[in-house]
Formats: structure tokens, C-alpha cells, sequence
């Protein structure tokens, strides 16, 4: 016994969990699923493992991205990008649902699976009836030698290395960076992003590395609003855009590690309905990254202000404003906004961890869950 214990230790190395040693190794997870996929000097992407040609690859003009929880979630982001950079049109679908649709496939149509194990089993059975019809499947996996990566057509490989802990953190922005890099190099073979478009990216996404570090560093700033959380029965996320991808996740880590009720929206959805929940106290956090749409949400962030919510607000460095509408502010590395979510997020699942540490709770393994969901 004393062995094992031991040996899981280690493993930990020196954090006092796995999901904690995990959201450490970004900064890693993060520069190896980039690695050689950057060309350096020409500042474009390759993608030397993709077996079908440019000439194929551009011919696809409408894209299924299927995938479940934090892999749909990481989709969801990637719909938003590929669809800024390259203008095909993407539509993101929970697995569990689109195995059981009858979907609309053209000769133009790409399938995109996202799964962290390669084994879930709606992601494998979605990728599987796909197969049955001549659909073009791409697979982004972090598992080498997974299902989902044998019987995809196409695989492009996280480099997260492996995640243990049952609240996925490193797959996610592994994924994400998957993903920019998939839609910089579809905007590349469809001509759609200028070269020197692509060259602004790249060189901002080399960056992202030390921001995930700097944030990192700064994990403290997250802890007093997630200590504060302790004895609510409820929580919100709200966001626009890109924002509303990340709110969706950091409202299920939340859920998942520290069984907190909440609920992530679309910001300008509140009226419709969500708005009668908020009332004195009731924590909100409001993400505030992007730029075309900060005035409106600012707008909603002070709807909730005025019915009594505390807010955590979340901004880009050098935004003074925000703080004048917020009761606490998390500051972000300046990036490109579409680049926004890698960043975000670290916060968002430190927040959770916090949170859950602060009830005394299983990080590892919450209750109910499994790491991997092999059953339908
Ligand atoms: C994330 O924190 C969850 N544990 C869960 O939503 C997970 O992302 C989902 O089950 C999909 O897993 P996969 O990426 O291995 O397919």
C-alpha cells in the first residue's frame, strides 16, 4: 500500500493533485502540439501528417465538428476561428446527439471528431456512422494508437502527454491550439488569410506559452473569488462570442470538481429569461475579452450589477474600464482577441480548483464521473 501511495505521489510531482500538476503543464502541452507544426522562418503552418492534398483539403466548404464536454467545448471555439479565417461554415454537435441525426454530408463535407482518450464511446459511434457514408474524417486525439485515431481518416496528434485527472485541462487548450493551427492552414490552401495575416498569428501564438506561465504565476489573484464561493448554492458565467465558448467550459469544471450549480449564457440571452435568478450576492463571472462587442456586454455586466450580483470580471491588460463595473477583475495578457480563449480559460480552471479545494473535495475524482466514458 505504502508502495502505491508512493509511486502516485511522485506521479503528482510535488502538486497536491493531478488536475493541479496538469493546468502546470500548458505552457508544455501547449509548445509541443505547436512544435514542428510552425514553420519559423516562412511564419506559416504545416501540417506534414495530413495525408490528403492541399488541393482536396480547399475543396471542403462546410464542416461537422463532433465531439463531447470539454472536447465540444474546445469545438466550439474552433468553430468560431475557422469560420473568422477561412469563411467555411462549421456546425458543432454534442456525439450523444449527432450519432442518432440523420446528417446533411455533401462530397464538400469534413468531419472533424474531437476526443481527448480516443475511446468515448458516442465520439467513436458518431465517427463510425460517418464512416459508413463517404465522409472525410479528421480526428484530433491525444492518444496515439486510440480508436478514434485508427479509424479516422485523418489525425492530427495533441502533444499534451497524458491527462489523469477526470477534469480535462491541458487536452482542452491542446485542442484549441489543434485548431488554430488546422484553421490557419485551411486559410493558407484556401488563400482566405493574407500571408503576412498568417505571420501576425503565428508570431502571437508563440507568445501564448508565457502568458499560460504569467497567468500561472498569478493563480493567487483567482483564489479569494473562488474561496468566496464556498458557501453558494449557485454560480454564472457570462460572455459574447468567443467569451461564451470559454464561459461553457469553465461553467463545467466548475459543476464537475466542486458540484457548484452553474450555468453558463450567452450574455445578451439574460433578458430572456436567466436575469430573474440574480440577486443580491449571487457570484457572476463576466468575461470581457473581446473587443467588437465589449461595450454590449458591459452593458449586461451592469444589468446584473444593479440586480445585486457579485461580479468577477475578466479583461485584456490595459483595459482601466472594466473595473469601474466590476466588483474584482482578472487581467489577460494582451493577445489577439480570436486567440482570447487559451488564455481565459487557465483562470477559469483555476477557479474551479480553488473552488473545489476550498469544499474539501476530491480534485481527481469527482463523484459520478469517469475519466474516460467508454459507455454509451
Ligand atoms: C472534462 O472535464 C470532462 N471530464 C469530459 O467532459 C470530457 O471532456 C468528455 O468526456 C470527452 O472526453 P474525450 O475528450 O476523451 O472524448
Amino acid at each position: 500500500f505504502h508502495v502505491e501511495w508512493d509511486l502516485v505521489q511522485a506521479e503528482k510531482g510535488g502538486y497536491d493533485s493531478f488536475m493541479l500538476k496538469e493546468i502546470h503543464e500548458q505552457p508544455q502541452a501547449v509548445r509541443e502540439t505547436m512544435g514542428a507544426r510552425i514553420d519559423l522562418e516562412q511564419k506559416r503552418v504545416i501540417l506534414p501528417e495530413l495525408k490528403m492534398s492541399d488541393a482536396e483539403l480547399a475543396k471542403y466548404d462546410r464542416i461537422y465538428i463532433v465531439a463531447c464536454g470539454t472536447s465540444m467545448h474546445a469545438g466550439l471555439v474552433g468553430k468560431d476561428v475557422i469560420e473568422k479565417w477561412t469563411r467555411v461554415p462549421v456546425e458543432v454537435a454534442v456525439a450523444s446527439e449527432f450519432r442518432y441525426r440523420d446528417p446533411i454530408y455533401t462530397d464538400n463535407t469534413l468531419m472533424i471528431v474531437i476526443s481527448q482518450s480516443g475511446e468515448t464511446a458516442d465520439t467513436l459511434a458518431a465517427l463510425r456512422e460517418a464512416k459508413k457514408t463517404n465522409v472525410k474524417v479528421m480526428a484530433i486525439t491525444n492518444v496515439v494508437g486510440s480508436s478514434v485515431a485508427r479509424e479516422a481518416d485523418e489525425v492530427l496528434f495533441t502533444w499534451a502527454g497524458p491527462e489523469v485527472a477526470v477534469a480535462s485541462t491541458k487536452a482542452y487548450t491542446s485542442q484549441v491550439v489543434t485548431l488554430y493551427l488546422f484553421s490557419l492552414y485551411l486559410a493558407q490552401v484556401k488563400g482566405t488569410l493574407k500571408a503576412a495575416e498568417v505571420a501576425e498569428v503565428v508570431d502571437h501564438l508563440q507568445d501564448i506559452p508565457a502568458k499560460i506561465t504569467s497567468l500561472l504565476e498569478d493563480a493567487e489573484q483567482v483564489r479569494h473569488f473562488a474561496e468566496s464561493t464556498k458557501g453558494v448554492n449557485s454560480l454564472f458565467f457570462i460572455g459574447r462570442s468567443l467569451d461564451y465558448a470559454v464561459s461553457l467550459e469553465g461553467s463545467l469544471k466548475l459543476k464537475e470538481i466542486s458540484y457548484i450549480h452553474s450555468e453558463a449564457y450567452p450574455a445578451g440571452e439574460l433578458k430572456h429569461g436567466t436575469l430573474a435568478l440574480i440577486e443580491d450576492n449571487v457570484p457572476v463571472v463576466a468575461l470581457a475579452t473581446q473587443p467588437d462587442i465589449y461595450e454590449k456586454m458591459v452593458s449586461n455586466i451592469v444589468e446584473v450589477k444593479a440586480r445585486g450580483a457579485r461580479v468577477l470580471g475578466f479583461a485584456m491588460e490595459g483595459n482601466t474600464d472594466l473595473a469601474k463595473s466590476v466588483d474584482e477583475v482578472i487581467y489577460l495578457p494582451t493577445t489577439l482577441p480570436m486567440l482570447a480563449p487559451i488564455l481565459t480559460v487557465i483562470p477559469l480552471q483555476l477557479l474551479s480548483y480553488f473552488a473545489s479545494v476550498a469544499r474539501g473535495l476530491d480534485v481527481d475524482k469527482p463523484r459520478n464521473l469517469a475519466k474516460s466514458v467508454t459507455v454509451e
